[in-house]
């Protein structure tokens, strides 16, 4: 599976954005709002594999009404993002890690697996031909968005045999607003249930987060966190993020995978960073009932959500059935989030050793 033998095509947007509108787009992106001139498409067929590889005009793609995601949801899809280093280089973050994950939703839905170094090539070609389009700033970066949808058109309920395996690219500002969140406890809706997709990147899961996401809003909050789909009782994760509970001794804990949740890339990262600071870390079930109690006793300090997007978020109040409680000092700028948070962000943008080999130059 090595890239050379995936050669891809540039065929160069015939009129990209001029270069004083990308200017004025870079300075306040916001987040997934605005695309870069191009995308890289990669076609599937059972027969033919993998074949004509290029870097095109970003553009709508042209679907038979009958192709197979639009009725049943083959989709799968990864978030990732490519920053500029301080040397001027472009640096990504364990992208290998998204490779993986990617393979791996692709067999949770039967969809044709992309070879990692056809994904990782992928990746990169996009970011170097589209690298003008990496936003300066601390909080920016190009957020990629690879996703693979079955086309096959034909509506009888099977595993399609054509896939479309395609990278987007968007300048990307902060995806919260800055500050502490606030998390609606969702106890009348589930995220995924055991022996289920809550482990895959899969469309599907976010289209059933999404009623509960819209009652956190008409709650007054920023995000959802889901409860485990048999007891109601076991925090799980939040809509688009995983989450992490700061402890008074300095312990972290977060919900173990237990192939109901996504494992996160950052959580992953920020266990090691954690472990590296001497902090202890437990990924065990942790109850709603336990929280509102540690809350209360002053037991639970801090509580934090990380993703790509989200990177560490401070949560400073959750909400829920059972009324609300407030989270360390509220506002988010308590310790152990800051100094984990530092610690990512310092790496992921290459100013900061990266004992773990895990910042790839693109
Ligand atoms: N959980 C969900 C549901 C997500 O959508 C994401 C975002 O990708 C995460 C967790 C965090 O994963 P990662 O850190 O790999 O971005
Ligand atoms: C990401 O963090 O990459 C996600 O997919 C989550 C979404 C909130 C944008």
């Amino acid at each position: 599976d090595s890239a050379d033998n995936f050669r891809f095509t540039l065929s160069p947007h015939p009129a990209p954005v001029p270069a004083a509108q990308r200017a004025a787009l870079l300075a306040d992106p916001g987040f997934g709002r605005v695309f870069t001139d191009h995308m890289a498409v990669v076609r599937y067929k059972e027969g033919q594999g993998w074949h004509n590889p290029t870097i095109e005009a970003r553009a709508p793609i042209p679907l038979d009404p009958a192709a197979a995601v639009l009725h049943y949801a083959q989709e799968i899809f990864e978030g990732m993002k490519a920053y500029r280093a301080a040397d001027g280089g472009v640096v990504m973050f364990r992208p290998d890690a998204n490779a993986r994950r990617f393979h791996q939703s692709a067999e949770r839905m039967a969809m044709a697996p992309v070879p990692d170094a056809l994904f990782l090539e992928a990746v990169r070609q996009l970011v170097r031909v589209d690298r003008d389009w990496i936003p300066e700033g601390e909080n920016a970066s190009l957020y990629l968005r690879p996703f693979m949808i079955a086309n096959e058109a034909f509506l009888g309920v099977k595993p399609s045999s054509e896939y479309l395996f395609i990278v987007i690219a968007s300048p990307v500002g902060s995806y919260f607003s800055g500050g502490a969140v606030s998390v609606w406890v969702s106890e009348d809706y589930t995220r995924a249930a055991p022996g289920g997709t809550g482990a895959a990147k899969c469309g599907g899961n976010y289209a059933a987060s999404l009623l509960a996401q819209r009652e956190a809003k008409a709650q007054g909050c920023d995000q959802v966190v889901f409860l485990d789909a048999v007891e109601h009782r076991w925090v799980e994760e939040m809509g688009g993020m995983n989450i992490f509970f700061v402890m008074d001794d300095g312990s972290l804990v977060t919900p173990p995978l237990s192939g109901t949740i996504l494992p996160g890339i950052t959580r992953d990262a920020i266990l090691t960073l954690a472990r590296d600071r001497g902090l202890a870390v437990r990924e065990e079930p942790y109850s709603i009932d336990q929280c509102y109690a540690d809350a209360a006793s002053g037991r639970l300090k801090e509580v934090f959500a990380c993703g790509t997007a989200a990177v560490v978020t401070p949560v400073g109040r959750l909400r829920g059935k059972r009324g609300e409680i407030v989270i360390g000092s509220g506002n988010g700028a308590d310790p152990v989030t800051e100094s984990l948070r530092a610690a990512l962000i310092g790496i992921q943008r290459g100013q900061l050793p990266d004992p773990h080999g895990w910042v790839q130059r693109v």
